[in-house]
């Protein structure tokens, strides 16, 4: 691999492709969308190597171990079959298939119902506002399905997100807001999360403080959960739960009944067209020999970048406003997936995982942080994505948009050198590795698809670097060591609590922030 790095270190992009072949090797056409990897900085012989190295990293197998739902996520021991919530994983027990159907019409139901005003509040008035409360996996899928697809909610009553434990969050959410009309979802696969507990225990205060009612509640509260026992102890009524499996990871569950505040803002037509779009990658990535599929060529792309041209940070720039949630989904599953420092089996691993992802929209980007990625000297790769088409009628709306887009492709893959030594500051490096994503217009099977290709590379990445992509223990230390600090910042039974110096003295200071 170093030795394709340095045959390819001087070679331009545009030499690159120079290679007949090379364009329709490096596109693929899926469901509306057009992927377009010919920008990426390696060539055939390098793609060789690299397919070899998915061969011995049995990735063909793990990915049949993932659609026949076999144990994949082994530091918890289960299976990852979110695919099989869009009809993307065959060979299932017809039972699963029964059991999946019947939550996806329960789901339908409930969405059509709030959608339609035929579920009515305590007072007999149909619903307006709807307050989506969850976190991470629990929220960023379906914010972002709901804003990518503003285009189709025009049926929809008002869709809200609250994630952050900051009261600010809800507070700011609810002063508008009538209880009368309005409908809670309380999103937790755990249903142990604290950040939506406490803005779901204070949302059932908001609305019972205005209401003084208690069987209103079951008027007012869904909630999402595998943990129905938890649920129904918070007084949720049971008639009012949607269930999900312990086989869908919280990134990945917007498939679920995760996706209900999604479902309720386009409709249960367009979310079966989201899932059916996800279903055609689906089916792409179980089928399609290696060298030519999509999610495993995007991996190795990512991992080429990452381990051998020494890109720290993938970008994701978003060149459509719909979709400035991107990055934020992205980064959750990416990062959450593939943050990892053992393999599989447990032992500390010898190279590294996983650059930082981020990003942003374009052309906003373009006036902030592109300097750097012009500039800057650190290496980088970038995801950029463009939608072809939409319903606004601007002028300067969609051309200038894409016209920008590609150009700042251009700039980050070409660069340019300047004549004369005195213009040296004006140079720009180029030889950033890119891949293009064309959507030919924003609409639920083209973002499912997208969507679906995201996650299974994700798959393959962690099967390349020999990681479990579908656990998160990373996250809970900080859980553990918030619960003492959170007793000593409010007196509650904090005597005898020891923190390291520094964690001492801030606690002083914000429990006395003027001395
Ligand atoms: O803390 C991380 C995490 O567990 C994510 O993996 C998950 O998506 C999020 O928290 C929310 O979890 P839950 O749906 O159980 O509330």
């Amino acid at each position: 691999m170093q030795a394709h790095r340095q045959r390819l270190t001087a070679i331009s992009t545009e030499e690159l492709n120079k290679d007949q072949h090379r364009l329709s090797n490096l596109t693929f056409d899926i469901a509306g969308c057009h992927f377009d990897l010919s920008r990426q900085r390696f060539d055939q012989h390098t793609l060789n190597d690299l397919a070899a190295l998915a061969g011995e990293a049995n990735v063909a197998s793990l990915r049949d171990a993932l659609f026949a739902g076999e144990p994949i996520n082994v530091s918890e021991n289960r299976a990852v079959l979110h695919m099989a919530l869009r009809g993307g994983a065959p060979n299932l027990a017809t039972e699963l298939v029964r059991e999946i159907e019947a939550a996806r019409q329960k789901l339908y139901q409930c969405a059509e119902a709030i959608r339609s005003g035929s579920w009515r509040g305590y007072t007999d008035k149909p619903i307006t506002d709807v307050v989506h409360i969850g976190i991470g996996g629990s929220h960023l899928g379906p914010e972002l399905i709901t804003e990518a697809l503003c285009d189709f909610t025009a049926a929809s009553p008002k869709i809200h997100f609250v994630a952050n434990i900051d009261g600010f969050d809800l507070v700011t959410t609810l002063r508008s807001l009538n209880p009368a009309t309005t409908l809670f979802i309380v999103a937790s696969k755990s249903f142990s999360t604290l950040e939506t507990l406490e803005n779901a225990r204070s949302a059932r205060n908001w609305f019972l403080e205005r209401t003084c009612n208690t069987a209103a509640i079951a008027q007012h509260f869904i909630g999402i959960t595998n943990n129905i026992a938890a649920a129904k102890d918070f007084g949720l009524a049971e008639e009012n739960l949607f269930s999900m499996r312990d086989w869908v990871g919280g990134r990945y569950s917007l498939w679920s009944a995760m996706g209900l505040p999604a479902a309720i803002a386009i409709g249960s037509d367009n979310f079966d067209k989201l899932l059916h779009g996800a279903a055609i990658v689906d089916q792409h990535f179980a089928e399609t020999p290696l060298a030519e599929n999509l999610p495993l060529l995007c991996a190795l792309a990512g991992l080429w970048n990452y381990n051998i041209l020494g890109c720290q940070s993938l970008a994701i720039l978003s060149y459509d406003q719909r979709l400035r949630l991107l990055p934020d989904y992205l980064q959750q599953l990416e990062m959450e997936s593939n943050g990892k420092s053992v393999s599989r089996e447990g032992e500390a691993l010898d190279y590294t995982t996983m650059p930082i992802l981020w990003g942003g929209c374009g052309t906003n980007g373009q006036h902030a942080y592109h300097q750097l990625l012009h500039q800057g000297t650190s290496a980088y790769a970038a995801d950029i994505i463009v939608v072809a088409q939409d319903q606004m009628n601007l002028p300067h709306h969609r051309n200038w948009l894409n016209a920008n887009a590609l150009a700042q492709a251009q700039a980050m893959s070409d660069g340019w050198i300047p004549q004369s030594a005195q213009d040296s500051h004006r140079a720009v490096p180029g030889h950033h590795p890119l891949s293009m994503v064309l959507i030919d217009e924003l609409g639920p099977t083209q973002l499912g698809a997208l969507l679906a290709t995201y996650e299974h590379k994700v798959f393959c990445q962690g099967a390349l670097w020999n990681i479990n992509s579908f656990d998160q223990w990373g996250v809970e230390l900080g859980k553990k060591l918030a619960e003492p600090i959170y007793r000593s910042l409010s007196e509650q039974n904090s005597s005898g609590l020891a923190y390291d110096t520094a964690t001492a003295a801030l606690i002083t200071k914000l429990k006395s922030p003027k001395t």
